[in-house]
């Protein structure tokens, strides 16, 4: 199948990258000239496991190929992905004209039968806008659209393999015929049947073999299953992070609750980990929009204002503990491991370790940082931040390490020798990474979140 994906970020690249890897022939759109020139180059502009190799492996066998002419590409698919950003207005809502602008140009282009899918996260009910919009500025072509709503519910740090080893793909249409040709694009991925590039040599390696379930829905339950689902996952984060407080308060220990909660099926062990809250550019916009969707339909659904409330709470109260620990900021040096919102990934979009780190440097703390991924990112922004090369390096002469994104390498450091460097061994887990026995054990004052001190 011929497939174009419009908008070329996170989005869009797995999309386009793991459809190609599939066999279908993909053509990545964006308006931004200069990220289609270094993604022509072969260079990929974000930081995701196995995306790199993947889209290299695609392009050598001729399924991807980049472009900046989304008309051109248009008229050559007979599929095309809307992947564009949908990022939120001041009033929270989600800002929809990239959609719009694309909308128009392929209404414009569009000759013949195209099949006109919406990946963005978008508000229920703009699959109906976009039908609307492709019909009226198409009107003059004779071109016939069918509109599908398929999101997304890829991880950042894993989504090629969460694209490839789903537990469901939604597909909200208008009719039958939409349907199976969305399963007919998903096909190779509903079988097991391709060369998994996560789990090489072949599909029959992966660990997750169990088929994806095949969910067709109309359009309006599509869109609302993807809002649905992050600000589900986002209550359950404020929940534990709640949780943590009363732990804190009450002599318990959060991971120990959370952990006998997660047994029952009903609950679930995921998404019940607390420590310096969700960030990101899903969680946050998406509980916003849900949030202000919900209030412009007359319906109260305020849990999820509070469910925010809660998460901008996290840093807060990180901070006064910091605060309680090292009695001033002013002047003390600071060691961060952490920067990105999570592990695995160079995004730092509404990290809660930035949100810390722009506190301490407002309070006159000195700050050095250690991040696998982010730093490059971070420093565009953080220039007076001191970024060391491994992890070791934020420790000498410091005050106070915090642990702010859970990377697996923080738990397999050498914490003797991160003490012997320290001027203070006072350690603040804000991602609950480290065993506090051991931490006491090697001499450090060492505080999580809603475990004994
Ligand atoms: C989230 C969803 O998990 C995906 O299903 C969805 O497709 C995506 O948003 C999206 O809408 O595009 P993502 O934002 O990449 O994915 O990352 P998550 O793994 O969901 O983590 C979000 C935030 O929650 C992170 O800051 C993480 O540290 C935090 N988190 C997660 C916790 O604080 N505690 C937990 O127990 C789990």
């Amino acid at each position: 199948m011929r497939i174009s994906i419009v908008g070329c970020g996170y989005v869009g690249l797995v999309t386009g990258g793991c459809l190609a890897a599939i066999g279908n022939h993909v053509t990545c759109v964006d308006s931004d000239p200069e990220r289609i020139r270094s993604l022509q180059a072969g260079h990929i502009p974000i930081y995701e496991p196995h995306l790199e190799d993947l889209i290299a492996g695609a392009r050598a066998a001729g399924l991807i190929e980049f472009s900046g002419d989304l008309p051109a590409a248009v008229r050559g698919s007979e599929t095309i992905f809307i992947c564009v950003g949908t990022p939120p207005l001041e009033n929270g809502e989600a800002d929809l004209s990239s959609i719009e602008a694309v909308a128009r140009v392929i209404a414009s282009e569009s000759r013949g039968d195209k099949l006109v899918v919406e990946k963005s996260t978008v508000p229920v009910r703009t699959g109906e806008q976009l039908r609307r919009a492709l019909e009226v500025y198409g009107r003059a072509n004779g071109a016939k659209f069918q509109v599908v709503s398929n999101p997304e519910f890829l991880r950042e740090g894993s989504s090629v393999f969460d694209f490839l080893h789903p537990d469901r793909i939604v597909v909200g249409v208008e009719n039958a015929e939409a349907g199976e040709k969305m399963r007919e694009i998903y096909r190779p991925i509903l079988e097991r049947k391709f060369a998994c590039p996560v789990h090489a040599p072949a599909a029959a390696g992966c660990p997750t073999n169990r088929p994806p379930q095949f969910v067709v829905t109309t359009i309006n339950s599509s869109e609302l299953i993807k809002h649905a689902s992050n600000s589900f996952l986002a209550l359950k984060i404020s929940f534990a992070n709640v949780l943590a407080d009363l732990c804190e308060r009450l002599g318990a220990n959060v991971e120990e609750v959370t952990n006998a909660m997660g047994m029952d099926p009903r609950i679930g062990p995921q998404f019940l980990n607390a420590g310096i809250g969700f960030g990101g550019f899903c969680f946050p916009k998406d509980i916003q929009a849900f949030y202000r969707l919900a209030e412009r339909a007359g319906v109260d659904f305020t849990l999820l204002k509070e469910a925010e409330r809660i998460n901008k709470d996290r840093v807060s109260s990180f901070l006064e503990k910091a605060r309680r620990a090292l009695w001033v900021l002013k002047g003390k040096q600071v060691g961060l491991l952490g920067l990105a919102f999570k592990p695995h990934t160079d995004d730092i979009r509404f990290a809660p370790a930035l949100e810390i780190l722009k506190q301490l440097l407002a309070e006159g703390a000195s700050v050095r940082a250690y991040d696998p991924q982010a730093m490059k990112k971070t420093e565009a922004q953080y220039p007076a931040v001191k970024y060391c090369k491994e992890p070791y390096e934020v420790a000498v002469g410091a005050d106070a390490v915090l642990l702010l994104t859970e990377w697996p390498e923080f738990k397999e450091i050498d914490w003797q020798r991160v003490h012997g460097q320290m001027l203070r061994p006072l350690v603040l887990d804000g991602r609950n990474l480290l065993d506090p026995k051991k931490m006491r054990d090697l001499g450090f004052e060492y505080h999580s979140i809603g475990r004994p001190d």
